[in-house]
């Protein structure tokens, strides 16, 4: 399975940003062959970072769709529209469009169906607030959140998990590199229950929650770790190909 190296730009970048596939590109110095590179940047960026990156690794994503195909659903983008301008990916369910937004786990899984049929990778986040951490109930809320968001029929061969605690996202807190391990796990044994044993292996599962050039290494190494969604270090290219770099 190939590492997913994910930057999520959330609500951040112009137009002269279009410049950073290059500026990552020469930053880069492992082989692409071991990985993908993907930036999912404000919508407004999306074709001119799909023109910017033709010759470079990198490759575009989005950070949200509507499930519907068109229609009067003002403020919403569709994944057709995306594909249409050349994003390849579309991050669904981060936690801020569930936390700030109100959007549910089964809305979550109608896009993921629709992200599929337009021909885009669906990037999954799921993860447990502190006080379901504390609680001890980290697994279990993982689990239903994970099934729910993939209730709609969701194609395990064009999927992709990002595990994101919400309390480590934008705070420079981490789980243990223990706790990661387990709850990728977990999340691969929940992902065999839904599809097969065979489909949840191929299955990468990312984790996202302040990685950073300082942390990459060890979170990149262990097993059932598929690659990384990063926000606040993948606005700095020598940092966000640092994480790269240390796969
Ligand atoms: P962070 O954000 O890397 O700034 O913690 C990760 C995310 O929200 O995807």
């Amino acid at each position: 399975m190939k590492t997913l190296i994910i930057a999520n730009w959330k609500m951040n970048g112009s137009m002269d940003w279009v410049e950073k596939p290059a500026q990552f590109q020469s930053h880069l110095q492992v082989s692409n062959a071991k990985a993908h590179y993907i930036i999912c940047p404000p919508f407004h960026l999306i074709g001119p970072l799909v023109a910017a990156s033709q010759n470079t690794v990198m490759e575009i994503g989005a950070r949200n769709c509507h499930f519907q195909a068109s229609g009067a659903y003002t403020g919403e983008i569709s994944a057709g529209m995306l594909a249409e301008i050349g994003a390849a990916y579309v991050i669904l369910g981060h936690s801020e469009r569930r936390t700030l937004f109100g959007e549910k786990s089964k809305t979550v899984a109608k896009k993921v169906v629709s992200a599929d049929n337009a021909g885009l990778v669906p990037i999954v986040c799921i993860g447990e607030s502190l006080k379901t951490r504390d609680a001890g109930q980290a697994d279990e809320f993982v689990g239903k959140q994970l099934r729910k968001s993939l209730s709609d029929g969701a194609d395990p061969a064009n999927l992709v998990i990002a595990y994101e605690p919400i309390w480590a996202i934008g705070t420079g807190l981490t789980p243990t590199l223990e706790d990661i391990a387990a709850m990728h796990d977990h999340i691969r044994g929940v992902l065999a229950t839904i599809f097969t044993d065979a489909a949840a292996q191929a299955i990468p599962i990312l984790y996202g929650g302040s990685v950073n050039p300082g942390n990459a290494k060890e979170i990149l190494a262990l097993g059932d770790v598929n690659g990384a969604l990063v926000g606040g270090a993948s606005l700095d290219m020598q940092s966000f190909a640092a994480i790269a770099n240390a796969i």
